[in-house]
């Protein structure tokens, strides 16, 4: 080995010695095997040297610059070893022999009884829709058959948005969408619209045991030619049915909504006082549960669907009062309470 190779084989080892971090490693590599590094420099001086002499240097040259550059990853190695040792002394404490902690959390009581509510529609074919919670006033009110100066309005204390939009105050406010939707499949392939669609809606009501102002529906829909109110009375039956695992007493009055014509109230016999009457019931031994009726010809033309041809029932379930009327919950305001005490009691199997 000549002298000079020598010196910047020795330079290199001490410096590597001092070498405590990536940088520094790295800032070493380019100063040494760079393209204007020592070990490259020494390439310079070949120059003056014989062909024979040449090859010996070159080669010695190669050697050195192999050298290097096994020191220099096996220095990257150690600092990677170090790096990881000090991320793990960082670690909190972390035990994986000890037992898993197995109180779990819990279903919200409408989340039990929508999941119960969707999974018995859709084994009648239904399909389950979701739907944006801020709507426009054509989607809530107009495409319904409620324009804007009607009193319908009134009964739905909606909260409007600074932007003109509002916040859903029932469910029906998604059947626009959702028979744009299905329409043409009704229309060129004969298949009936089946859809339910729960969410959230909102009213600005004063809150008491039965009133509040974010409340859960379950809207359905089912639209084709020649249905009939016994459609919609098979389907709640059975619906009901299911979900109480018992035949429920039900009972139709005429109900007004612009949307629907003809339009009714499906009660059933209040299950918390098994219809003598309660605070629950407004001491009358019935639950409004349902409204519903047969979709308004408006609604359907504003749908895209021609009412002469086709016809269809509407309901919407108040799920919050089915889940109350299922799990005995006599004061609405425990489902928005969030007190996980109150909510973790209910499970399905109840
Ligand atoms: N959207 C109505 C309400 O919340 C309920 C309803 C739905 C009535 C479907 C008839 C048909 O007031």
């Amino acid at each position: 080995m000549t002298p000079k190779t020598l010196e910047v084989k020795q330079n290199f080892c001490a410096a590597l010695e001092n070498v405590s971090n990536m940088e520094q490693l790295e800032q070493l590599r380019v100063e040494y095997i760079g393209k204007k590094g020592y070990v490259t420099d020494l390439l310079k001086d070949m120059k003056s040297l014989s062909n024979e002499e040449k090859k010996t240097f070159g080669q010695e040259v190669n050697i050195l610059k192999n050298e290097v550059n096994d020191k220099l990853a096996e220095k990257r190695e150690e600092l990677r070893k170090k790096e990881i040792e000090l991320e793990n002394s960082r670690m909190p404490e972390f035990d994986i022999s000890i037992p898993a902690d197995l109180k779990r959390g819990s279903y919200h009581p409408i989340t039990l009884v929508q999941r119960q509510c969707e999974e018995v529609f859709k084994s009648m074919g239904f399909v389950v829709e979701d739907y944006s919670e801020i709507v426009t006033d054509y989607e809530c009110f107009e495409a319904l058959n409620i324009p804007k100066t009607h009193p319908a309005r009134d009964m739905q204390d909606t909260y409007y948005l600074g932007n003109g939009q509002l916040l859903k105050s029932h469910t029906s406010a998604a059947q626009n969408a959702i028979y744009k939707k299905y329409k043409d499949a009704l229309i060129n392939e004969g298949k009936a619209i089946k859809a339910i669609f729960p969410g959230r809606c909102f009213r600005n009501e004063a809150t008491d045991a039965c009133h509040e102002n974010t409340f859960f529906q379950m809207e359905g829909i089912m639209v084709d030619k020649n249905i009939s109110i016994s459609n919609l009375i098979f389907f709640m039956k059975t619906m009901l049915s299911e979900v109480f695992k018992k035949d429920i007493k039900v009972r139709l009055r005429p109900g007004f909504f612009p949307f629907v014509e003809p339009g009714f109230e499906l009660d059933i016999s209040c299950l918390i006082c098994g219809g003598e009457g309660c605070p629950s019931c407004k001491h009358s031994g019935w639950l409004e549960l349902c409204p519903c009726g047969m979709i308004h010809p408006e609604v359907l033309k504003a749908g895209g669907i021609d009412p002469d041809e086709y016809t269809g029932f509407a309901f919407g379930l108040g799920l919050t009062r089915l889940a109350m009327m299922k799990f005995g919950i006599k004061d609405i305001r425990d489902l928005n309470g969030g007190s996980l005490k109150t909510l973790s009691q209910f499970t399905d199997d109840k």
